[in-house]
């Protein structure tokens, strides 16, 4: 019996060809830099031009090929086009990591505000919706065309969810709604196209230190710590935490797995 002392290529994704709403912060630019350092084409795509634009740049120039897309995915309109104009841009669609989010309306559901809550299930859910349909069909194309970067891993759609989407998140109904509502979307949709070559699995990460997070629940001192505090391990995560499983679930490593939810929270959910 002998080993391969190869570096693995299980994570490799030369030819594959990835989006990522979400993508000029946070969480999504973690995934896009893994995506593209493991060989992927990658589209950020985002409402925020600015910081979208200098996201792809930045991909680019550490040799990656990679374009911005800007669009309000809360539109289902600009959603379709988002991801017609990927697939364009690419000629094929491997993986989609949704990673668009806001963290919306906080405070106790009998004093939400009706068009608060609208508004962010539109941008948190709705828009995971209409992103997935588009992402499926050109999916199913990909798979369909076949070609040499068909590796077994077939199509994959890696949504974010949170760990306010496994439990309870005090004062955030809206937030903790929608994120659960992802999770049973994950499911259905990994059941649905399980025999189509299109593998859908998403990720509960807990409390990352991004800019929702800083500007939200972890904006005062007290605040950072009592989220801090929900976690086993005592601390946020780093964006980058959260990439290895959104690139493994992408990856012909994950060619098995779909439907499932990977916690990726400090042991949050453990307890
Ligand atoms: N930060 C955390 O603690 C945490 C924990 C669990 C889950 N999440 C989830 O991770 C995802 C990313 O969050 P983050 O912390 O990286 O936030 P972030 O604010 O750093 O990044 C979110 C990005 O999404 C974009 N975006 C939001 N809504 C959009 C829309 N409707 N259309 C187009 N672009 C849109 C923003 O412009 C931004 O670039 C979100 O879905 C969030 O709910 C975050």
């Amino acid at each position: 019996m002998s080993m391969k002392r190869e570096k693995p290529q299980m994570f490799d994704m030369t030819g594959k060809a990835a989006l990522v709403t979400g993508g000029a912060s946070g969480i999504g630019w973690a995934c896009a830099q893994a995506l593209a350092a493991a060989g992927a084409k990658v589209a950020i795509v985002d409402r925020d031009s600015d910081q979208g634009n200098q996201a792809a740049d930045a991909l680019a120039d550490a040799g990656a090929t990679a374009t911005f897309v800007d669009a309000e995915l809360a539109d289902p309109d600009q959603a379709e086009a988002a991801v017609a104009a990927v697939e364009q841009a690419f000629g094929r669609l491997d993986a989609a990591v949704n990673a668009a989010g806001i963290l919306g309306p906080t405070g106790p559901l009998h004093a939400l505000d009706r068009d608060a809550y609208k508004a962010a299930m539109a941008n948190n859910l709705d828009s995971v919706v209409w992103c997935m349909q588009h992402e499926i069909a050109a999916m199913l194309r990909t798979v369909q065309a076949g070609g040499e970067a068909g590796d077994g891993a077939g199509g994959s759609i890696v949504n974010i969810s949170s760990a306010a989407g496994v439990v309870g998140f005090p004062s955030c109904p809206t937030y903790t709604a929608g994120k659960h509502a992802i999770i049973g979307l994950t499911r259905t949709a990994a059941v649905d196209y399980a025999t189509q070559g299109v593998r859908v699995n998403a990720i509960a990460p807990g409390g990352v230190d991004t800019p929702l997070i800083r500007s939200t629940t972890c904006a005062t001192a007290e605040g950072r710590a009592t989220i801090e505090g929900l976690h086993p391990m005592q601390r946020l995560a780093q964006p980058s935490e959260m990439a290895g499983a959104a690139l493994y679930l992408c990856s012909k490593a994950a060619s098995f797995v779909t439907g499932a939810v990977i916690p990726v929270d400090g042991g949050w959910t453990a307890q």
